[in-house]
């Protein structure tokens, strides 16, 4: 079967399980913010398309500047990418024909990357039903990679590593002469993460990578930024191409920078939504990650492979993300995201049927 490797465009799954898709669908595979965008974006929005007209600015200054005020870090550590998902290809081109440490299971985009940069790839596979990380366990593969890839929190477990557990592995990176490569797309999903961004500064082995797509519900404008030591932000930058972030997405991510309630309304709207759900689904026996974020996996442990429950959902409209693409995980699990009460509510009913039919 020729899988979709992302997650989000459901038609491509539908097609690929050769269903008909149903009139309402909603998806539950791609991990956004379930309250949209923030409001001054959609009262802003014909003002955003006078842009349309003008080039991008290619040195992104007012956004820079933006940036660097909400992570006290100075212009020239940041650079502003076209998603974090550019940032991450910038980063594989830095490590043309490289060793690599990747983490499994984990964001997709990290191995892609990397093979088109002809880097050699080892991995370090974490296990359910905690899928911990210890830095330890890595000391021996670090002292022959150049860079180690990590995700945190994590996709797709929704794990969060500690902030002690980052620092051990930075410092260990320094010791073995390799760069840390992480990527923070989910942090600011959950409230209790503590920014890594001030050990930039000392520790110029560290390079992070956040996306603006996720928290504030714009994966069709792309956006995001890298911090990193100047050095790294200049090579990564003579890689990019010019114009590379459009003047829409630019305005955009400034307009979203100044709704200073935004991020914590979302926080505490996931954490209510996923107690809910996560009771729900331990009343009902199944087994889920443990997620702090707006993601999660989940497996109906009375089946091996969880394709009867994928189809069962897909049939009924609900649309998980695959596994199957994630080693380590095979199909084990389905990824939800956590949507508007609404949807969730939706989701657990459906659940409730399977359970009815499979008890
Ligand atoms: C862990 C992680 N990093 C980065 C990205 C890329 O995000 P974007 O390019 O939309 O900023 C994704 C998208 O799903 C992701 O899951």
């Amino acid at each position: 079967m020729n899988w979709p490797s992302h997650g989000s465009n459901p038609n491509y799954i539908y097609k690929a399980m050769n269903l008909n898709i149903p009139d309402l669908i909603i998806d539950f595979s791609a991990n956004i913010n379930p309250l949209g965008p923030p409001k001054i974006l959609k009262e802003n929005w014909l003002r955003l398309f006078e842009k349309v007209i003008d080039y991008p600015d290619p040195y992104t200054s007012t956004l820079q500047e933006k940036i660097s005020l909400h992570e006290q870090i100075d212009k020239n550590f940041l650079l502003i990418g076209n998603g974090g998902a550019e940032l991450i290809n910038l980063v594989a081109r830095m490590l043309t024909n490289k060793r690599v440490l990747l983490i499994q299971p984990t964001f997709s985009e990290y191995e892609q990357s990397c093979k088109t940069s002809n880097c050699s790839i080892v991995f370090h596979q974490l296990h359910s039903p905690n899928w911990e990380l210890n830095g330890e366990d890595l000391v021996d593969q670090l002292q022959d990679v150049n860079a180690l890839f990590l995700c945190n929190p994590n996709n797709p477990t929704g794990v969060q590593y500690s902030q002690a557990t980052i620092v051990r592995l930075i410092k260990l990176c320094k010791e073995k002469g390799c760069h840390l490569i992480l990527d923070e797309a989910f942090y600011d999903m959950t409230e209790t993460y503590d920014s890594i961004v001030p050990f930039v500064k000392e520790y110029s082995n560290l390079v992070v990578i956040r996306s603006m797509t996720k928290m504030f519900a714009v994966p069709g404008l792309r956006l995001g930024y890298a911090i990193a030591h100047p050095a790294i932000i200049d090579e990564l930058s003579s890689y990019q191409p010019h114009w590379s972030v459009n003047s829409i997405a630019l305005a955009a991510a400034d307009l979203c920078l100044q709704d200073t309630k935004f991020i914590g309304n979302t926080q505490e709207y996931i954490t209510n939504e996923r107690k809910k759900l996560f009771s729900f689904y331990q009343r009902e026996g199944l087994v889920l990650s443990p997620s702090r974020v707006n993601f999660y996996l989940l497996k109906d442990p009375g089946l091996k492979d969880q394709l009867p429950l994928f189809r069962f959902l897909l049939e009924r409209g609900i649309v998980p993300r695959h596994t199957v693409n994630f080693p380590g995980l095979k199909g084990s699990w389905l990824r939800f995201a956590i949507k508007s009460s609404a949807d969730n509510n939706q989701l657990m009913e459906v659940i409730k049927e399977w359970k009815k039919r499979r008890p």
